[in-house]
Parts: structure tokens; sequence; C-alpha cells
């Protein structure tokens, strides 16, 4: 099996009471360990099997004749980062660097999370809402399915998954205050302040190279 699972970064509980153990028993029990399994399955034997995750999404991302496989390996590359995106005691604000740079590019940190919720409710169907860094800008993206920044040459920082399967054990049908319990109350600002980092010393590593 070349590709696994990431573990779940916390228990199954830890999100309690604003996504239940129940919803993250299925989604990363059964909808995410899908993903994964099925990529295996598709694979076997391939000489992708043997790249990483990212080389699998950027090998296959343009090549129609290679959607099954960029669906699962995109599937499980956005659980994982999905999953690092939430904290228990998470929401709040920002601080630092990401604040200023969320701050510029928003006008405040309001702002940002009132874009997103916009954007994430505004996602036709299944999807995602991100914050990506295109070029050098901070920008907010949604993408259909199993797309992902990767796919389109961005950097992600933070997603929400807005598939039904996120929230509908929790929610139902209310995605708003799905996305709006995701920014108050479950958003791990440290991970996504780690992305702008790593992507800040990869740059100047890459201006000095
Ligand atoms: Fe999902």
């Amino acid at each position: 099996m070349p590709f696994r699972q990431e573990p779940l970064p916390y228990a199954l509980d830890a999100l309690e009471p604003f996504m239940s153990a129940k919803t993250l028993d299925v989604h990363y029990g059964k909808h995410h360990a899908a993903y994964v399994k099925k990529l295996n399955e598709l694979l076997k034997g391939s000489p992708l099997a043997t790249q990483s995750l990212e080389q699998v999404i950027q090998a296959t991302c343009k090549d129609p004749q290679q959607g099954a496989v960029f669906n699962n390996a995109a599937q499980s590359w956005n659980h994982d980062f999905f999953w690092q995106c939430m904290k228990r005691g998470g929401g709040g604000a920002p601080n630092g660097a990401l604040a200023t740079r969320i701050t510029s590019a928003f006008g405040s940190i309001d702002g940002f999370k009132e874009d997103l919720q916009t954007a994430a409710v505004g996602q036709f169907g299944s999807g995602w809402a991100w914050l990506v860094v295109d070029g050098r800008t901070l920008k907010i993206v949604t993408t259909g399915n199993a797309d992902n920044p990767l796919a389109h040459g961005q950097t992600a920082l933070l997603v929400v998954d807005v598939w039904e399967h996120a929230y509908y054990l929790d929610y139902q049908n209310r995605r708003p205050d799905f996305v709006q319990t995701f920014l108050d109350k479950l958003v791990n600002w440290d991970f996504v302040a780690g992305n702008l980092e790593k992507l800040t010393l990869e740059e100047s590593q890459g201006a000095h190279a």
C-alpha cells in the first residue's frame, strides 16, 4: 500500500460539540479512507505508485484520462489537509505575519471571514473553499468536487470541506451554520500560519539560490 491515510491529529470526539464524533467517524473512517483505498487500487503496478501524493496530483490534473486517479489522489490530500485546519479550542483570530497579510488582502480579519463564508456557501454542490497564495497574493478560491489549489499552481493555507458529508449529520442542510462554526470555533490558525511561514521560507531560499 504505497499511499496511507495520515492519522487524524486528534481524537474522534475532540471537536465536540461543533463537529461530532459520529461525523468524524464517518468522514475520516469511511469517506476519506475510501479515497485512499481506491487510489491504491487504481495505481497498483503503475509508476505513479512510487510518487508522492502531491506528484500524483500534479501529474494527473491536466489529463482527463486520469480523472479517477486525480479525484482520489486529490481527495486523499484535501482531507489530510482539512483535518489539520481544525483543532479543539480553535477559531478566534490569527496573529503575527498571517494576520497582517490577511488584513492587507481582505481589509480586516472579519472581512476575510465574511468573504470565506460567502465563497463557501456559494460553492454549488460538492467542493472546498480555500485561502491560498497565488503568486504573492492571498486569495479565497473555491473548487468543485476533488479539485484543489495544487492543480492550479497555488499554495493552500486553509480549507473548509463543503461536501454535505462534512456537515450533514450535525447541521443537516445548514451549510452557513457549519462554515460559521468552523471559522468561530474550529480553525487551527497555528497550522495556517505555519503554511505561510513554510512558503515564505521557500521563497527566500529560492531568492538566494
Ligand atoms: Fe470530505
